[in-house]
């Protein structure tokens, strides 16, 4: 596979696959069917790629609708493994966050499960399958949701990117097994075909052009920092959630799971072009490059204001709030000796034999009993410490939660958080939407492979 990784990250060569054309919310229902499919993947040289998605395309349908909408999606399930779809970053009614085991059961072959979700936060969203995840997500299942703002922003386009890095064999099929125990206890399974899927792609853009881009990290496992070349921009939402303050667009790293609303302003001349770049350690690589004709405008429009925000609490203190400790450990080159699993206490060993190899708090895989319970309305601190030598991606259901920083300041929302190794920071969240919620690591070879917990609100 060396031979498509080079012809696509090392010249460059553009791989894009437009997505299947959005769904408009209505009343009524949308239906997502997971389901194999083969998709052209890969350039015309290759052959079409067989994957697992939603009505028979990688991403899935766009799921478009208006902040404040209700909207109600029907999974059928066509695959040949039980299934769930979980809506990321959504503040969802519990029994709709679908998690098989903690929310539902998992959705059997030939069976289907009907979602009813209430649309409160405007922002970039996705929406990816929750069993076996590391293998579900990377096959394809998964798409994006867009809600949009009464106020959304004044530009010219409005355009969704999809990232995704997939493992790929010499005829561009889905490298197998999963589930291999190098990557597990290493950064995850990691491809060798990164790309980026727009949903429009401009055919060439225009000196001075405005454009919201709305980037989704949607790999199971890889850090995704890219830039652009040609504009000037400014990060104005991450993970769905407006910013108070634009922040100047520079190298933008996202996670696995991570989303950020970038608004760009076409800077480069007539004639000139663009590049979306990947950054792998001290090389950059050209994922997308776009020819610049003609200008939109004489001149550029005075840089944007922030959005309206979500009707999301804001922390102002965390004076009386309880700590929770969230200590990682495991994985290749960590110093774990043993972990509680299933109820027992084993050694390393042990746990590598039951596939385990990382814990959150000495425990590995989903615990019977919640990592904690909290009464509504009350105020939480994870004190999240990173003992690992990987870096983890730290997603929370429910809610989002904001990083607590000097002087009782506090960091934007957010729903999952990249956290380096040997890092120790604090997050914090009103405890508002009752039930049962997970907190794991994105990367979702390290979730699979026991980095999850789960708490109760209410
Ligand atoms: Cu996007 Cu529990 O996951
Ligand atoms: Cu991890």
């Amino acid at each position: 596979m060396r031979n498509i990784h080079r012809r696509t990250l090392l010249k460059g060569a553009v791989a894009t696959v437009i997505m299947p054309a959005f769904t408009r919310a209505s009343t009524s229902e949308i239906l997502l069917r997971a389901k194999p499919a083969s998709v052209q993947l890969v350039d015309a040289d290759h052959p079409q790629t067989q994957i697992w998605g939603y009505n028979g395309g990688v991403p899935g349908p766009q799921i478009r609708a208006v902040q404040g909408d209700q909207i109600a999606l029907r999974l059928s399930n066509d695959l040949v493994q039980p299934t769930s779809v979980h809506w990321h970053g959504l503040r969802v009614k519990n029994s709709m966050d679908g998690v098989p085991g903690i929310t539902q059961k998992a959705v059997l072959t030939g069976e289907e499960f009907l979602y009813q979700l209430d649309l409160r936060d405007a922002g970039t969203f996705w929406y990816h399958s929750h069993n076996r995840s590391a293998e579900q997500v990377a096959r394809g299942l998964y798409g994006v949701m867009v809600i949009v703002e009464p106020d959304a922003p004044d530009v010219d386009r409005d355009i969704v990117v999809v990232l995704d890095d997939w493992r790929l064999d010499e005829v561009a099929q889905i490298s197998e097994p999963f589930g291999n125990l190098h990557d597990h206890s290493h950064a995850g399974r990691l491809g060798n075909f990164i790309h980026a899927m727009f949903d429009s792609l401009p055919a060439q853009m225009a000196t001075n052009e405005r454009l919201r881009l709305r980037f989704v990290n949607t790999a199971t496992d890889r850090i995704m920092p890219i830039s652009l070349r040609g504009v000037s921009g400014w990060v104005v939402a991450r993970d769905g959630m407006p910013l108070k303050k634009l922040e100047p667009l520079g190298i933008l790293t996202l996670g696995p799971a991570e989303r950020a609303d970038v608004i760009i302003d076409v800077t480069a001349e007539h004639d000139g072009e663009v590049l979306l770049i990947f950054h792998d350690r001290n090389q950059g690589y050209v994922l997308n490059d776009f020819r610049v004709s003609g200008a939109a405008a004489t001149v550029r429009r005075p840089k944007p204001t922030p959005l309206s925000p979500n009707p999301i609490e804001t922390l102002v203190s965390v004076a009386g709030a309880r700590t929770i400790p969230l200590r990682m450990q495991g994985g290749a080159m960590g110093d774990l000796q043993e972990g509680l699993y299933k109820g027992k206490m084993l050694s390393m060993r042990d746990l590598v034999d039951q596939g385990q190899i990382w814990t959150l708090n000495g425990e590995a895989g989903l615990p019977v009993e919640p990592l904690f319970e909290t009464p509504l309305h009350a105020t939480i601190v994870f004190e999240m410490r990173n003992d690992t030598a990987f870096a983890h991606a730290m997603h929370m259901h429910g809610t989002h939660f904001q990083e607590v920083l000097p002087n009782d300041t506090f960091g934007p929302h957010k729903d999952t958080v990249l956290i380096q190794p040997g890092e120790a920071r604090d997050f914090a969240f009103v405890a508002d939407n009752p039930g049962k919620w997970l907190i794991h690591c994105h990367m979702l070879s390290h979730q699979s492979a026991g980095m999850k917990t789960w708490f109760r609100v209410g």
